[in-house]
């Protein structure tokens, strides 16, 4: 089976979302939780970019040893040598190099033509290969870049001394036919292709981001890129809590390994919560509130015969302690003669009827039921006579 290695940007990309801004202590708690979390590759930030993040860089590559230290660096020699003072001591150094390959960012952006910025790209690859054991190349906008252009410039970087070529799917503009597409036009047209990993990173302005991120996988890529909780950028990137379940569970799809101790999703996604400030949504896939909560009194049923009903994942493979049947106005009695003997209640079927018609009652006045509400009027009947 084909190995996928997982790529985190949580601590580059995912601070990039506007209003974070991680200190060095919280970015290190975040990268030993990545650590324990399994991920291969983990992108500590931008060293450049500041003092503070050149430190927190740096804290990281000293400290993490079971993944590579990467950070990422413009096409210019001062970003590589800042970025390799940073990660020097990493146990395995890579430097992340982008330049931008579309028509729009080359005309806009860049102001540069397509010969100057492959040239570019062609002489950072090899400076920077004379220090760093792994360098990554990425062509930014590379799904709105023109194909045969995309290729050359590839076919070029390998030459000049690329380890691992990514193509992002920078603004999230891609749907996964077009993605899975580019991936394999790369790898029919690049002939040194296969001497390199080829990755995948993709943003959620669709809502896309995984689903690409699979389609990815499909045609020939080999590393995947992504934070936790999906934060990011404007939409935010690829969800790896969401891509590595996928990846599990469902095997006849995706015949591939890759090193993520699911059980670590939950812890590792409630610290990014937690230091980043940005809230999970309830409905969010994998680690939100409800993603193993059921309210349906016909689903409630269902669960408490045999979980495979309605439940894909078990909440333990990611770290959850157990589903929550969610009292409410659609519940049903099996559920909550369930949820009374879990508060310890036996009741008589003529009391369990009454303590029914009571909390039947209150959910016309509340959409939700707390287990406080419900020992209230268990213990009313248990001490009516
Ligand atoms: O989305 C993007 O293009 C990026 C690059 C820097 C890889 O984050
Ligand atoms: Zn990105």
């Amino acid at each position: 089976m084909s190995h996928i290695n997982i790529f985190d940007t949580t601590l580059r990309d995912g601070e990039q979302s506007p209003g974070v801004n991680l200190n060095q202590l919280e970015k290190l708690e975040i990268a030993k939780q990545l650590e324990r979390l399994g991920v291969d590759i983990m992108e500590a930030g931008f060293p450049a970019s500041s003092q503070g993040d050149f430190e927190a860089v740096k804290a990281i590559a000293e400290t993490v040893r079971n993944a590579s230290i990467t950070g990422l660096a413009r096409t210019t020699k001062t970003d590589i040598d800042i970025a390799w003072e940073a990660l020097k001591e990493a146990e395995e150094p890579r430097l992340h190099l982008f330049l931008a390959t579309s028509p729009i960012h080359m005309n806009y952006k860049l102001k540069k033509t397509p010969l100057e910025v492959m040239e570019t790209a062609v002489e950072m690859v090899s400076y920077a290969r004379k220090k760093f054991p792994q360098v990554q190349w990425s062509a930014e906008d590379a799904t709105r870049s023109d194909l045969p252009f995309l290729a050359e410039i590839v076919e070029r970087v390998i030459n000049a001394g690329a380890t691992i070529i990514n193509l992002p799917d920078t603004v999230g503009y891609s749907t996964p036919e077009d993605y899975g597409h580019m991936f394999r036009f790369i790898k029919e047209n690049v002939p040194n292709i296969d001497n390199v990993i080829l990755s995948g990173h993709c943003h959620d302005d669709l809502g896309l981001a995984v689903a690409n991120s699979l389609a990815a996988i499909e045609n020939g890529a080999a590393q995947i890129e992504g934070t936790i909780n999906g934060i990011g950028e404007r939409a935010g990137n690829a969800a790896l809590e969401e891509i590595g379940v996928a990846l599990t569970i469902r095997k006849d799809k995706y015949p591939y390994t890759t090193n993520l101790v699911l059980k670590e999703i939950k812890r590792t996604s409630d610290l990014v919560s937690k230091f980043t400030g940005m809230r999970v949504p309830p409905n969010k896939a994998i680690i939100g509130k409800n993603a193993f909560a059921h309210e349906s009194g016909i689903h409630q049923d269902g669960v408490l015969k045999h979980a495979s009903t309605y439940e894909i994942i078990t909440p333990e493979l990611v770290g959850i302690q157990s589903n929550d049947l969610v009292l409410g106005k659609h519940s049903g009695r099996h559920a909550f003669k369930d949820k009374t003997k879990q508060m310890g209640f036996e009741l008589s079927p003529e009391k369990l009827a009454q303590a029914f018609h009571l909390f039947k009652q209150l959910t016309d006045t509340k959409k939700q039921v707390t287990d406080e509400d419900i020992f209230s009027i268990l213990t009313d009947i248990q001490t009516d006579a």
